[in-house]
C-alpha cells in the first residue's frame, strides 16, 4: 500500500495554493504522520584512511510515490558522511559512474583549487581522479556535491552531495553530543516538486531559473517528516541547505528558542538563543535541542521566490507555507551523554581588520537572446556578475592568500546566497542592518539582499593553474552564469 507523499494540513495547505496537482492518495494519506525513523548516512572515514567515492545512478522512492530517477555516491541518492579530522591529509579517489561529467567539490573546505572540485576539474563518465584532502581548518559541518558548470543545479537535485563532519582538538575538549545518530544527527534538506505518481521532477520553468525554484515538499535526508529520537538531553542538529535555491526559516512548532552554536566554518564563541533561523542554499548550521523539554518540531517556513516578502509571492505559491521538517522526540529508555549547555565554544568573536583590497560584486538576473552556455537557441536567462557571464577561461581577479580583503556584494532586484571558494569571510553587515545570530562567525555563503559587506580571509592556494569560483548559490543562477573566478598567489 502507498506510504504517506504528503502528511499534514500545512503541507497540504501549501500544496494547494501553489496551484500544483496534488498527488493521488496525498489526501488520505495526511491521516498517517510522522511514522518513519530518520536514516542517516552511512559514514566514510577519512581521519585515517583513505576514501573513494563513487557518482552511482538510483532509483528512489521518495515517501511512498513511484521511483525516482536520482544519483548518489556509493549509493543511489546522495552520498556518505565524510568524517574528517584537522591535521590530517586526507586522500580520496572520485570515480563517475554515472552518465554525465561530474566534480566533486569540498564545499566549506579550503583546499587548493585542484582538491576543491571546482568547474575546471570535470571527471568524464567511466573516468576517476585521485585528490588529497590537506585539512587545515577548525571542526564544523561542511558538504560535497557537484559542480559541472550548466549542469549543477539538476545534478545536486538528482542527488549527488553529502555531508562532511570536520572534527578536531578544540570541538573534542567541549562537551557536545558527537555520537553519530545517536545524538548528532546529520540533516541534508531539499525539496522536490512530485508529479501526479509521487516521482520527484525538475523541469524548471524560465519563471523558476529567473526566481527560483520551490519544491513541493522539504525533504531531510531524502524522507519526509522523519523521527528523530534522541535521549533525554541534548542532541546536535548538523542542517545542511542543499535544495537548488529554497531558503528555509527555521523555528520549533513550540516557539522555544532555538539554541544555535555553530554556522557554516565552524563553532561560534558561544551558544546563542535566537527564535527563528534562516537557512540559505550552500549555508549549515549547528543547532542544539533540549528533549528533556518534551516532544517538539522543527517547522521550515519556505519563503517565495522572491524572497522576503516580494511582489512575486502570491504568484509563486504563496510566501510562507510553514512545513513540519521533521519531529524530535525523546526515548525515554535512553541516557543523555550531555545535559548541560557548555558555556564558552572554541569560535572566536574577533573581527578581522579587512585591510587588502576593496571589490564590489553586482549579481543581475537578466535574459539573453541565446542562452551561450548550453547552447540551447532561443530567449533564456543569463545571470551576471559585474555584468559578465561565467566563462571558464576568464580570471576576474588575482590575490595574495593570507589577503584580508572588503568585498561588497550586491543584489538588489532579489536575495541571492552568495559563496566563495579557498576562503571565508565574516558578515560585517547585510542589507544596511547587523548580522543575525546565524550570519555571525565564519561563514562561506551569505544570503545578500540589498547590499552585504564582508571581511573576506584568502585562505587556499592556487594548484595546477585552477581558478576558484565565486557564485551565487541559487544553482539555476549559477548555471545560468552568476559566477565568476580567481586565482591565489603564495
Ligand atoms: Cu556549494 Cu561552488 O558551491
Ligand atoms: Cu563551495
Ligand atoms: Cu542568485
Amino acid at each position: 500500500r502507498r506510504e504517506l507523499l504528503m502528511s499534514g494540513s500545512s503541507l497540504l495547505a501549501g500544496l494547494a495554493t501553489s496551484g500544483l496537482a496534488l498527488p493521488a492518495n496525498a489526501q488520505g494519506a495526511a491521516a498517517q504522520m510522522d511514522r518513519e525513523d530518520i536514516r542517516l548516512p552511512p559514514l566514510l572515514d577519512g581521519r585515517t584512511s583513505p576514501i573513494r567515492l563513487q557518482a552511482t545512478a538510483g532509483r528512489t522512492v521518495f515517501a511512498g510515490g513511484a521511483p525516482s530517477s536520482t544519483m548518489g555516491f556509493n549509493q543511489g541518492y546522495l552520498g556518505p558522511t565524510v568524517l574528517l579530522r584537522r591535521g590530517t591529509n586526507t586522500p580520496v579517489r572520485i570515480e563517475n559512474g554515472v552518465d554525465v561529467p561530474i566534480t566533486l567539490h569540498w564545499h566549506g573546505l579550503t583546499v587548493p583549487s585542484s582538491a576543491d572540485g571546482g568547474p575546471g576539474t570535470e571527471i568524464a563518465p567511466g573516468a576517476d581522479r585521485d585528490i588529497e584532502l590537506p585539512v587545515r581548518q577548525p571542526a564544523a559541518t561542511h558538504w560535497y556535491h557537484t559542480h559541472v558548470h550548466g549542469r549543477t543545479a539538476p545534478d545536486v537535485y538528482a542527488g549527488l552531495a553529502g555531508a562532511v563532519i570536520l572534527q578536531d582538538d578544540d570541538e573534542a575538549g567541549i562537551e557536545l553530543p558527537r555520537t553519530y545518530g545517536v545524538d548528532d544527527f546529520v540533516l541534508i534538506l531539499q525539496d522536490k516538486r512530485f508529479d501526479g505518481s509521487g516521482r520527484a521532477v525538475y523541469e524548471p520553468s524560465m519563471m523558476d531559473i529567473m526566481h527560483g525554484f520551490r519544491g513541493d515538499a522539504v525533504l531531510v535526508n531524502g524522507q519526509l517528516r522523519p523521527i528523530v529520537r534522541g535521549p533525554r538531553g541534548l542532541v546536535r542538529l548538523r542542517l545542511i541547505n542543499a535544495a537548488t535555491s529554497s531558503p528555509f526559516d527555521l523555528s520549533l512548532e513550540s516557539s522555544r528558542p532555538l539554541l544555535l552554536i555553530g554556522v557554516d566554518q565552524g563553532l561560534l564563541d558561544a551558544p546563542t538563543e535566537t527564535g527563528r533561523v534562516l537557512l540559505a542554499p550552500g549555508e549549515r548550521l549547528e543547532l542544539l535541542i533540549d528533549l528533556r523539554q518534551g516532544e517538539d518540531r522543527l517547522m521550515a517556513t519556505s519563503q517565495s521566490s522572491m524572497g522576503m516578502g516580494g511582489m512575486m509571492g502570491g504568484m509563486m505559491g504563496g510566501d510562507a507555507a510553514n512545513a513540519v521538517l521533521l519531529t524530535l522526540a525523546p526515548d525515554e529508555g535512553r541516557e543523555a551523554a550531555v545535559t548541560s549547555i557548555p558555556q564558552r565554544l572554541p569560535g572566536s568573536a574577533v573581527a578581522i581588520a579587512a585591510t587588502g583590497a576593496r571589490r564590489r560584486f553586482v549579481l543581475d538576473e537578466g535574459m539573453g537572446p541565446i542562452n551561450m552556455m548550453r547552447g540551447a537557441v532561443g530567449a533564456s536567462p543569463v545571470m551576471t556578475i559585474n555584468g559578465k557571464p561565467y566563462e571558464i577561461d576568464r580570471v576576474d581577479f588575482s590575490t595574495p592568500v593570507g589577503a584580508q580583503e572588503h568585498w561588497t556584494i550586491v543584489a538588489s532586484q532579489m536575495p541571492h546566497p552568495f559563496h566563495v571558494h579557498g576562503a571565508k569571510f565574516q558578515v560585517l553587515r547585510n542589507g544596511g542592518r547587523e548580522p543575525r545570530p546565524e550570519e555571525r562567525g565564519w561563514k562561506d555563503t551569505v544570503l545578500v539582499n540589498g547590499e552585504a559587506e564582508l571581511a573576506v580571509s584568502i585562505d587556499a592556494e592556487t594548484s595546477e593553474g585552477l581558478p576558484f569560483v565565486f557564485h551565487c548559490h541559487i544553482l539555476e543562477h549559477e548555471d545560468a552564469g552568476m559566477m565568476g573566478q580567481f586565482t591565489t598567489q603564495v
